[in-house]
């Protein structure tokens, strides 16, 4: 296997309609993802065969075998009966307990290579590979699609946003930001499970508000954005939406948070200067506070 590096791009859930919890304790969504163009770089060479290591430039990382990156090498050498090695060497930009998809999308990007990188002949089928892909996570499946994307299910039912409602998202301009606090996935999902049935939206009504953004040319993506997910996060975390406001009153934004957050995000309109949002974010949250500037594709 050739050395290559991959590029693992952050998401962020635009749309997020958590409706209700399943029989397997996972909950059922309707969400519309985009990948960003910023993210992680993981260079992956060969190593030893049968074993798998990683490495990481950004020490908070836990390098041994809790980290997707592992378990994805082990996952696909299992189910491509493989019996090579590899070294990884991750490059960490997306923040952790952000709700961006950063270990999903390492651990995807290892898929995406091993699959290319063992041939033809031992490559996983696009079926098994998303079966992979979502036995390591629900947010895994997505990133293993181009362009924009509705995911329902727990996460591994992936369609492409049809092709005009996709036009409407790609290339926006968007502010990423995130306080020095994570909030774990699983926290998240137990609030909401402890406040339902209100804090779920029904299905029915997730798809409605999808399809009339989607069938409405001229409706822009700041009308798509919901999150059904901040409720209980702004209850526990109000420096999240006392920030939020004052960016809508000062700027005229309308920020929100992705996934399970704790990041939030802007969409910016063209030409606005991004200096002065950083420097109140950065005022509200602290030096410490994560802000990055990007584009969706
Ligand atoms: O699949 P993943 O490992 O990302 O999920 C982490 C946790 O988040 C799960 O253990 C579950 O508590 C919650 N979750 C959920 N429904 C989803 C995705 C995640 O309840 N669709």
């Amino acid at each position: 296997m050739r050395a290559v590096s991959i590029f693992a791009p952050a998401k962020l859930n635009l749309f997020l309609a958590i409706t209700g919890r399943r029989e397997d304790g996972f909950h059922d969504l309707v969400s519309v993802v985009a990948r960003l163009t910023f993210g992680d770089t993981l260079r992956i060479e060969e190593g030893e065969p049968g074993r798998f290591g990683m490495t990481c430039d950004d020490p908070t990382v836990p390098c041994d075998e809790s980290n997707l990156v592992l378990k994805a090498a082990n996952a696909f050498a299992a189910a491509a009966d493989w019996r090579g090695g590899a070294t990884f060497v991750l490059e960490k930009k997306i923040p952790m307990g952000a709700g961006l998809g950063g270990g999903s999308s390492d651990a995807v990007a290892v898929l995406r290579a091993l699959n290319e990188g063992v041939g033809a002949g031992q490559a996983l089928a696009p079926a098994t590979l998303t079966g992979v892909a979502a036995s390591l996570g629900s947010d895994c499946p997505l990133f293993l699609h181009e362009g924009p994307v509705v995911m329902r299910g727990r996460g591994e039912r992936v369609s492409a946003l049809p092709a005009g409602a996709a036009s409407r998202l790609t290339g926006r301009r968007v502010l990423v930001f995130k306080p020095a606090f994570g909030i774990a996935t699983p926290w998240a999902y137990a609030q909401l499970a402890a406040g339902a049935p209100r804090s779920y939206l029904p299905a029915v009504k997730a798809e409605a508000r999808l399809a009339a953004w989607m069938e409405n040319p001229d409706a822009p993506a700041e009308e798509l954005l919901f999150n059904n997910m901040e409720p209980p996060a702004f209850a526990k975390f109000v420096a999240l939406p006392v920030l939020l406001e004052q960016l809508g009153r000062e700027f005229g934004l309308a920020p929100r948070m992705s996934g399970s957050g704790s990041a939030c995000f802007a969409l910016l309109p063209e030409g606005l200067p991004a200096a002065p949002i950083i420097t109140l974010i950065q005022g509200a949250w602290g030096k410490s506070a994560f802000v990055t500037e990007a584009r969706l594709t």
